[in-house]
C-alpha cells in the first residue's frame, strides 16, 4: 500500500431502495415483497412499513446536497426493481425510470461518483407469485431487468453490483422466513441461492457487454462464526452457517464451486454447465461487515445449524451487536486472500436508539468511536496486503431497518421521521473531517 495515495481510496455512503424511497404507489411503482411483509401484522416492530421511509423519493435532492456537504466520494443505492418493471418483467415504468436519471445526474453533478445495486431485496410481486428465485427463469428475468438498467444508465454509471448480501436474504427469507417472503424451506432455500448464482452470472455478462468500462462486482455479507458454547455440536453447527453465511455465493462466483460442506446439498438443484455460468470474471469483492455471528446445534434445524445470540461478555453496539474490530481486519485479509479481488466495504456502521438532545443535536460519540474503531481495523487490513479500496459507512440517513422497522437508527444524518427533517449527527461532521484529513494526506505508511 505504500505506493498507493489516499486519491485512490474511495470514501462513500450506501442506502437501499425499499428502505429509503417511500412513494410505494406513486407514479406506477409496483408492489415488492417487502410492502406484502410489513403488511403482516407482528412481521415488523411497531408494524412499520416503508410506505413513506425517508421520502428520499421526493427529496432526493436535499439528500445528495446532504452528501456534497459531507464531501462523499461515491454513493451506494439500489434500484427498486418494482419501480421501473412494476410487474418485475414485460412493461416497462417510465417515471421510475426518471426518477434514477434525476438522482444519477444530480449525483455527478455534485461530483459524487454513483454506486448502482441492482438488487436490495425488494422483489416485485408479479415474480415472486411466479416463484421467485425459487423459480429457475428467475436468472432470465434478473439479465432482462439488467439489461434495461445497463442501456438506460450505463452512458453515466460505471460501478454497479448485481446483489446486495445474497446470503442475508435467503436465510432470513427463504430458510427462517422472518424476512420477505417469508418462506422456511430447506429445498425452496437452496434451489434459490442456486438460482441467484445463476442470476449474478447472467447480470455480469449483461453488465460487461453493455456498458463501456463497466467495473462489476456483487456486494456480500462477511462475518466470522463462531460456535455458541465449546461443544463439538456448536462447531459443526459454526461451520455449517460459515458455508451458508459467508460462502455459497462467493465461492461459486470467484472459484467455480460450492463449497464442499454443501456440494451434496446443491447436487439436485444443478444442471452441467452452471458453475461456468455463475463463475464469470468480476472486478472487486464488495464486502459488509458488522459483528460476528454464533451458532449452536439443533437436532430439528433444517441445514444443520441454529441462530444464536452473541455472549453477554462482549462490548455491544446500542442495538446489541457485538463489537470487534479485529474480526473486521480479519474477514477483509481472508476475502482477498480467497479470492484475489481488489476489495471495497460497501457497509460497515453503527445501529442505536439516537435521539435528539436538549441543544437540537445528535450526540453519537459511540458510532464515532465504533467507525474509528473499525476504519483502524481496515488499515491494518490493508497494511497486510488486503487491497482493500474504499469504505462505505452504512448509512447516509436512518431509515427503514427491514424487522426493526425505524427503531434502530444507523445514519450519519438523524431522521425526524413525523417531519422528515434531516440534522446531521456529530458522526456525520467527524466523517465529512475524516475524508477531508485523508483525502489529502499520503497514504498509510507500510
Ligand atoms: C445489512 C443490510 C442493510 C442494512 C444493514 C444494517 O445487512 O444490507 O440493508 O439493513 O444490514
Amino acid at each position: 500500500m505504500s505506493a498507493t495515495t489516499q486519491r485512490d481510496f474511495t470514501w462513500g455512503v450506501s442506502t437501499s431502495s425499499y428502505q429509503i424511497e417511500g412513494a410505494v404507489n406513486e407514479d406506477g411503482r409496483g408492489p415488492s415483497i417487502w410492502d406484502l411483509h410489513c403488511r403482516q401484522r407482528g412481521r415488523i416492530r411497531n408494524d412499520d412499513t416503508g410506505d413513506v421511509a425517508c421520502d428520499h423519493y421526493h427529496r432526493y435532492a436535499e439528500d445528495v446536497a446532504i452528501m456534497r456537504e459531507m464531501g462523499v466520494q461515491a454513493y451506494r443505492f439500489s434500484v427498486a426493481w418494482p419501480r421501473v418493471l412494476p410487474r418485475g418483467r414485460g412493461a416497462i415504468n417510465p417515471a421510475g425510470l426518471d426518477f434514477y436519471d434525476r438522482l444519477i445526474d444530480a449525483l455527478l453533478a455534485a461530483k459524487i461518483e454513483p454506486w448502482l445495486c441492482l438488487f436490495h431485496w425488494d422483489l416485485p410481486v408479479g415474480l415472486d407469485e411466479l416463484g421467485g428465485w425459487t423459480n429457475r427463469d428467475s436468472a432470465g428475468w434478473f439479465a432482462d431487468y439488467a439489461t434495461l438498467i445497463a442501456r438506460r444508465y450505463g452512458d453515466r454509471v460505471k460501478r454497479f453490483a448485481t446483489f446486495n448480501e445474497p446470503s442475508v436474504f435467503a436465510i432470513f427469507g427463504y430458510l427462517f422466513g422472518w424476512n420477505a417472503p417469508g418462506i422456511a424451506d430447506r429445498d425452496a432455500f437452496l434451489r434459490t441461492c442456486h438460482h441467484i448464482n445463476l442470476a449474478h452470472g447472467a447480470g455480469v455478462d449483461v453488465l460487461r457487454a453493455l456498458v463501456p468500462g463497466a467495473s462489476l462486482g456483487a456486494v456480500h455479507n462477511r462475518q466470522p462464526t463462531f460456535p455458541r458454547r465449546p461443544t463439538e455440536g456448536d462447531r459443526e453447527a459454526a461451520a455449517r452457517l460459515d458455508a451458508l453465511w459467508n460462502l455459497i455465493f462467493p465461492d461459486p462466483q470467484h472459484l467455480g464451486h460450492y463449497p464442499a460442506i454443501l456440494a451434496r446439498d446443491m447436487e439436485p438443484f444443478m444442471r452441467a454447465g452452471d458453475l461456468a455460468k455463475i463463475c464469470r470474471p468480476v472486478d472487486w469483492f464488495g464486502m459488509n461487515h458488522y459483528s460476528p455471528i454464533y451458532a449452536r446445534e439443533d437436532a430439528k434445524s433444517q441445514l444443520g445449524f441454529a441462530w444464536a445470540d452473541a455472549p453477554d461478555d462482549e462490548p455491544k453496539t446500542g442495538i446489541g451487536w457485538n463489537i470487534r474490530p479485529e474480526a473486521f481486519c480479519n474477514e477483509l485479509i481472508a476475502a482477498h486472500t480467497s479470492y484475489g479481488l481488489p476489495v471495497y466495504v460497501l457497509e460497515n456502521g453503527f445501529g442505536a436508539r439516537d435521539t435528539i438532545a436538549a441543544d437540537g443535536a445528535v450526540h453519537d460519540q459511540d458510532r464515532i468511536d465504533y467507525l474509528t474503531a473499525y476504519i483502524g481495523a481496515m488499515d491494518d487490513a490493508n497494511r497486510a496486503g488486503a487491497d482493500v479500496r474504499g469504505y462505505f459507512v452504512w448509512s447516509l440517513l436512518d431509515n427503514f431497518e427491514w424487522g426493526s422497522g425505524y427503531s434502530d437508527r444507523f445514519g450519519l444524518v438523524y431522521v425526524d421521521y413525523p417531519t422528515q427533517r434531516r440534522i446531521p449527527k456529530d458522526s456525520s461532521r467527524w466523517y465529512a473531517d475524516l475524508i477531508k484529513a485523508r483525502h489529502l494526506t499520503p497514504a498509510l505508511s507500510a
